[in-house]
């Protein structure tokens, strides 16, 4: 099998992620590679052990914790996915969050991170980070270079992103900002779970992505996996250092599963993306809906750039109501809703509601005020998805 997944392969997305991660030889024509699961791996001589555990950030196999080849199947699918050169696995979106903060900060360390991040990345930015001496300045994830360089210190040392704001939904302007980080030194870092591959982090300059392939790669709701990937092999051995001084692991059996979902990420995100903005268009034509917050709609504030730097979007977006409702009626609304379960974990076949907790994400800087409903589109007939929204809006006070 070609490795069609490699970086600057040509063909198109859903052809790698189709051909991609199959290695011929061990699968005795079986579509699908075969799962490894294993704690110990046998060592032809002592001598060998020795040398072998030399190599083992570059998959020379000596303990079940360094990976086997389920897992590198799955890191060489997401990183011909985000177009890197290495890819790390670890068992959660957040471990892969935590992952290389942990990895790139030292104590008496600044860490720059956008006022609307995902809230468990500032809560250990706001505790074990503080604990260990790295402090963090959480700045406007709308800002320019010129702004963020006011903000910059001679020890900061990582400058974390996430574009747009999985909450609030601000789009970064994330190659000016890249850019500064490398000529200040610093390692920039991107959670790009919302762009996915719609957004090429290396290509626009960062050195570090982040996906919760929990989300749209899982595709199902039923696993919990996280990759760090990375552009070069000094990075890719120090996020490894990190990833296995700390015993980060994940499941065999899960990484099968997120290739699994991978095969048909293609349509699945061409469909929902679509699904999405007609509901997108519906809410925002609606009395109750004061804005909508999706950067692929030309009205967003973060739409230029959206436009410039994505090749397209998921099917995550918010919805702002006027700011006569309270938070109890929009709580009504969501709990009114049939087919949208109230849950978090977005990016599978289901349709989400889940109210934004505003105290959770822009707390330096302003935030709508308002309330807001997070949808995730999922993979019903958009036509029933707006029946059931517009019965839940029924329940709103006139
Ligand atoms: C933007 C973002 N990053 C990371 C994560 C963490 O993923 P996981 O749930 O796999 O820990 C989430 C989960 O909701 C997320 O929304």
């Amino acid at each position: 099998m070609d490795d069609v997944t490699s970086p600057g392969a040509r063909r198109g997305f859903g052809t790698r992620l189709t051909h991609g991660s199959r290695p011929a030889v061990r699968s005795h024509g079986f579509v699908n590679p075969p799962l490894h699961r294993g704690s110990t791996v046998l060592q032809p001589s002592c001598e060998a052990r020795i040398e072998n555990a030399k190599h083992r950030f570059e998959r020379v196999m000596t303990y079940g914790t360094q990976g086997g080849p389920t897992h590198y199947a799955l890191e060489d699918m997401v990183a011909g996915i985000e177009g890197g050169t290495h890819c790390t696995i670890v068992g959660t979106g957040l471990a892969a969050v935590a992952v290389p903060l942990l990895a790139f900060l030292r104590a008496g360390d600044h860490c720059l991170m956008p006022d609307s991040a995902y809230g468990p990345a500032r809560n250990l930015a706001e505790g074990l980070m503080t604990g260990w001496g790295i402090e963090t300045t959480f700045y406007d994830p709308t800002a320019t270079a010129e702004s963020l360089a006011a903000l910059w210190r001679p020890n900061t040392r990582v400058l974390y992103m996430e574009s747009p704001g999985s909450h609030t939904f601000e789009i970064q302007d994330v190659p000016a900002l890249a850019a500064l980080a490398r000529a200040r030194g610093a390692i920039s870092m991107i959670d790009n779970t919302w762009g996915i591959h719609h957004f090429q982090p290396f290509a626009k300059g960062c050195d570090v992505s982040i996906q919760a392939l929990t989300k749209y790669v899982g595709g199902h709701s039923d696993i919990l996996l996280g990759s760090v990937t990375v552009n070069s092999q000094a990075h890719h051995h120090a996020v490894r250092a990190a990833s296995s001084a700390m015993g980060h692991y994940a499941s065999p059996d899960d990484c099968w599963l997120a290739l699994r979902g991978a095969r048909t990420m293609a349509v699945r995100l061409a469909h929902q993306e679509k699904a999405g903005l007609e509901v997108a268009r519906w809410l925002q034509a609606r009395p109750e809906v004061d804005r909508i917050l999706h950067p692929a709609l030309p009205e967003d504030p973060g739409h230029a750039i959206w436009k410039r730097d994505f090749t397209g979007a998921c099917s995550l977006f918010g919805v702002v109501f006027q700011p006569r409702y309270a938070q109890e009626e929009i709580f009504r609304f969501v709990d009114g809703l049939q087919l949208f379960g109230i849950g978090a974990s977005w990016g599978g076949y289901e349709s989400l509601a889940l109210p934004t907790n505003l105290a959770v994400v822009r707390r330096v800087t302003p935030a709508p005020a308002a309330q807001i409903v997070r949808l995730h589109v999922g993979l019903e007939e958009v036509a029933d998805l707006q029946a059931d929204l517009a019965q839940a809006l029924a329940l709103l006070p006139r």
